[in-house]
């Protein structure tokens, strides 16, 4: 599986600067997207098809647009803006130049998410260089420092393969995971990063009939409806505070998906009725236990292999890797497929993509 990779926190070199800079309209800046690691291969994807970003390296690029469109992006954590300085130590940033550059590219970056204040996140962020240059920042950009819920995160770090430093500076107020369309969260919501990739790994098609049992706040639900059009699809959920709140995101999306209070093995649902399954089964932690799961993984996998049409697809996300793979082991109706694992919150879950033998 991959592993969060060192590239993309590689330096920018500066050597690398696209060629024909000069002829963009807007000068082109250096960025990085932070993603949840095993998560690179779909964000990597989902970069290339933005127009304009250009000389891709993993998760680095030169992008010369509105940064609006990158803040579109879904399968980031979020977008940061990288310039690097050749200096030994951060206090060469206080040099004049040095600061004044600085200070330049924060503003732009200040002026287009509209931050209303500013944190450092550096290793040694409490010595007394870090100190003088958050006054410093805090007197220049005319921005409070808030050292621990700042808007404006200010990554320094040494560059890996120069003898400089880089700033990081994230484009929005917030992390592009926490969606503005999530009103609602419940213990065991899932990140709303995973959801996406694990839509776009089980293929988005407009003919799908989409079922997504043990639905939770939605967040499935929600990612698959901003993709685009599908034939039909319905989430179900034991809890009727779930359903509640899944109602609720989804309102707050703008999108009409029925969401039923119903046990998800006994749906009455006659066979076949689906051609993408997918869920976020109980992790034994936040929901469900472990005793529980170890009766509920094989009845799910049972009923819905009746649900799923011949060629459908299940994809299943669980924290209950050695239950789940010895369910899998133990039944001759599924060929099974990892498709990937990431590590979120302290927890390191799989999705898994299922077929009918
Ligand atoms: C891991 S949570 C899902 C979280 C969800 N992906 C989200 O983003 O909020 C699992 C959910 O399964 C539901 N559940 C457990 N057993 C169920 C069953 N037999 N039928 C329907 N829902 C069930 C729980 O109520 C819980 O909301």
């Amino acid at each position: 599986m991959p592993r969060a990779s060192h590239s993309k926190y590689a330096p920018f070199p500066r050597s690398k600067r696209p060629q024909g800079d000069h002829r963009a309209r807007q000068p082109a800046h250096a960025y990085l997207l932070e993603v949840l690691p095993g998560l690179e291969p779909v964000a990597e994807e989902e970069l290339r098809a933005v127009p304009l970003a250009r000389d891709i390296r993993g998760l680095r690029f030169w992008y010369p647009g509105d940064p609006e469109r990158l803040t579109r992006l879904r399968a980031p954590v979020a977008v940061f803006r990288v310039r690097a300085w050749d200096v030994p130590r951060p206090r060469g940033l206080l040099g004049h130049q040095q600061f004044a550059e600085l200070t330049a590219f924060l503003a732009g970056v200040l002026r287009f998410g509209g931050h209303r204040s500013f944190r450092l996140a550096a290793a040694g962020r409490e010595s007394s260089v870090m100190a003088r240059l958050a006054d410093e920042l805090q007197a220049a950009l005319q921005l409070p420092h808030d050292p621990e819920e700042g808007e404006l995160l200010i990554r320094l770090r040494p560059q890996e393969d120069g003898p400089g430093w880089e700033v990081l500076a994230r484009l929005t107020p917030r992390p592009l995971s926490a969606r503005a369309w999530r009103v609602c969260n419940m213990g065991g919501g899932l990140n709303a990063t995973i959801a996406y990739a694990m839509h776009r790994l089980a293929g988005v098609r407009e003919e799908d009939r989409i079922f997504n049992p043990m639905s939770g706040s939605g967040t499935l639900l929600v990612e698959r409806a901003l993709l685009g059009p599908y034939a039909a699809m319905v989430g179900v959920d034991l809890n009727p505070e779930a359903v509640a709140c899944a109602r609720a995101n989804l309102h707050a999306a703008r999108r009409d998906v029925e969401v039923a209070c119903v046990d998800a093995l006994h749906t009455g649902l006659p066979p076949r009725s689906f051609d993408l399954i997918i869920s976020d089964l109980p992790w034994g932690d936040a929901v469900g236990t472990h005793g529980d799961n170890a009766a509920l993984y094989p009845a799910f996998l049972t009923e819905m292999h009746r649900l799923l049409s011949r060629q459908g697809r299940l994809v299943v996300l669980t924290h209950e890797l050695r239950l789940f793979e010895r369910v899998l082991r133990e039944q001759e109706r599924w060929y099974a497929r990892e498709l990937f694992q990431v590590y979120s919150g302290g927890h390191h879950p799989k999705a898994y993509l299922l077929s009918k033998r």
